[in-house]
C-alpha cells in the first residue's frame, strides 16, 4: 500500500499533527491529486474548533495539484492536468470540513469541484487565489463601487492584501485599513492610495473625511471593529463582511441614516473561483507569499493566526 505524509487535526481542539497514512483512493465521480501546494487561510482554524464533520481531518482548502488518477466513471479530466480546489467541494461537500483537504502529499476530490489552473501561474502563487481571492475579488466585483469611487480594505492578511490589489486594478480609489504601520510600505507597493493606521486613527472618521465609502470590505475577524466601520460610509454605501466572527455586531439604526447603507455578506462559487483566477492572470494580480514545507505546516498556521505572515502562508509539497 502507497503512503503519503499528511497533516491532521486528530480532534477538536488539538493540534495538527504530521502523520503518514495511506494513500486515499478516489471514488465514483472523483479524481486522485498530487497535491503541489496549499495556502493557509484563517478558514482553517474551523477544523481545529471543531466544525468538520468527523476527525481526524485534514485542512487545507487552497489546493492545486495534478490529477493523478481517475475515479470509476470520471471522465471530465485527464491524468497529468493541473487543477485547483477550494471551500467548495462538490456534491454538497466543503473541502477541509466534510471531507479532508490539502495538508497532505495527495487528495481526493469530486471531479465537478475543480478548475483548470493556467500555466502562467505558479501552484504556490494561485493556491490563495482559490480561497482568499476569489471572496475577496467577487466581494467587490458584485459590489456597488463603479471606477473612482472610494473603497476600503479592513484588514491586510491573506484576504486584504489580494482584495487592496484586486480594488486597486478595478480603479478604485483604494484605502487599506491595518493595525500599526508595519505593512504601509508594503500596501501602498500594492497599490493602495491611501493607508489608515487603526491603532492612531479611527478608521471611519479618516474614510467620512475622505468624503465616505462607497464599499468597506471588512476581512478582519473581529466584530467591534467589523460594527464600527459602518459610519465610515458615504451616502448609499455597503458594508461587505467577509471574516468570520462568532460575536454578534453592533449596529445602530442610526448607523444606517446618513443614505441606504446596507451590510451584507459575500458568497462565492465555482464560477467566481474561475473568474478570480482569469482576472488575477490578465491583471498580474499575485498573492505575496512565505513557503513553507508541509512539515512546518503548524508553524506556517500559527504564523498566520498571529497575523504575522506576509501575506499568505502557502504549503509546497516540493519543498
Ligand atoms: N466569507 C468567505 O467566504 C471567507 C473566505 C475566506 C476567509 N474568510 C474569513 O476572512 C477572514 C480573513 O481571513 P484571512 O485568511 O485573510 O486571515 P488573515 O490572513 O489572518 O488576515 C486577517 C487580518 O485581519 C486582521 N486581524 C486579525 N485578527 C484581528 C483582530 N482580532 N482584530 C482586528 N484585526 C484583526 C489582521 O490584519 P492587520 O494586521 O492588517 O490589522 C490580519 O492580518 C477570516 O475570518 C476568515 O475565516 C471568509
Ligand atoms: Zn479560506
Amino acid at each position: 500500500m502507497s503512503m503519503m505524509k499528511a497533516i491532521q487535526v486528530l480532534a477538536k481542539g488539538e493540534p495538527m499533527k504530521l502523520v503518514k497514512i495511506p494513500v486515499p483512493q478516489p471514488g465514483e465521480g472523483q479524481v486522485l491529486l498530487r497535491v503541489e501546494a496549499c495556502g493557509v487561510c484563517y478558514g482553517d482554524s474551523k477544523v481545529i474548533e471543531g466544525a468538520t464533520s468527523e476527525y481526524p481531518r485534514i485542512p487545507g482548502h487552497e489546493v492545486v495539484g495534478i490529477v493523478e488518477k481517475l475515479g470509476t466513471g470520471s471522465t471530465k479530466w485527464k491524468i497529468g492536468q493541473r487543477v485547483g480546489i477550494g471551500w467548495h467541494g462538490g456534491n454538497g461537500n466543503t473541502t477541509a470540513l466534510t471531507i479532508d483537504g490539502g495538508y497532505a502529499e495527495y487528495m481526493v476530490a469530486f471531479e465537478n469541484a475543480l478548475i483548470v489552473i493556467p500555466e502562467e501561474i505558479s501552484a504556490e502563487e494561485a493556491a490563495p487565489l482559490l480561497c482568499a481571492g476569489e471572496t475577496s475579488f467577487s466581494a467587490l466585483r458584485n459590489s456597488k463601487a463603479r471606477p473612482g469611487d472610494l473603497v476600503a480594505i479592513s484588514g491586510i492578511g491573506g484576504l486584504g492584501h489580494l482584495a487592496v490589489q484586486y480594488a486597486k486594478k478595478a480603479g478604485f480609489q483604494t484605502v487599506a485599513i491595518s493595525r500599526g504601520s508595519e505593512k504601509e510600505k508594503l500596501v501602498r507597493e500594492l497599490g493602495a492610495n491611501y493607508y489608515i493606521d487603526s491603532e492612531k486613527e479611527d478608521p471611519a472618521k479618516v474614510l467620512k473625511e475622505l468624503g465616505g465609502a462607497k464599499v468597506i470590505l471588512a476581512t478582519a475577524p473581529n466584530a467591534k471593529v467589523i460594527s464600527s466601520l459602518i459610519n465610515g460610509l458615504g451616502t448609499d454605501g455597503e458594508l461587505i463582511i467577509a471574516a468570520v466572527s462568532d460575536e454578534p455586531l453592533e449596529l445602530s439604526p442610526m448607523d444606517f441614516l446618513s443614505g441606504p447603507n446596507t451590510v451584507r455578506g459575500t458568497f462565492t462559487d465555482i464560477k467566481e473561483m474561475e473568474a478570480a483566477i482569469q482576472f488575477s492572470v490578465l491583471t498580474d494580480v499575485r498573492p505575496m507569499i512565505e513557503v513553507f514545507p508541509l512539515e512546518c505546516a503548524k508553524e506556517a498556521y500559527e504564523k498566520m493566526m498571529a497575523a504575522k505572515t506576509h501575506f499568505r502562508a502557502v504549503l509546497s509539497m516540493s519543498k
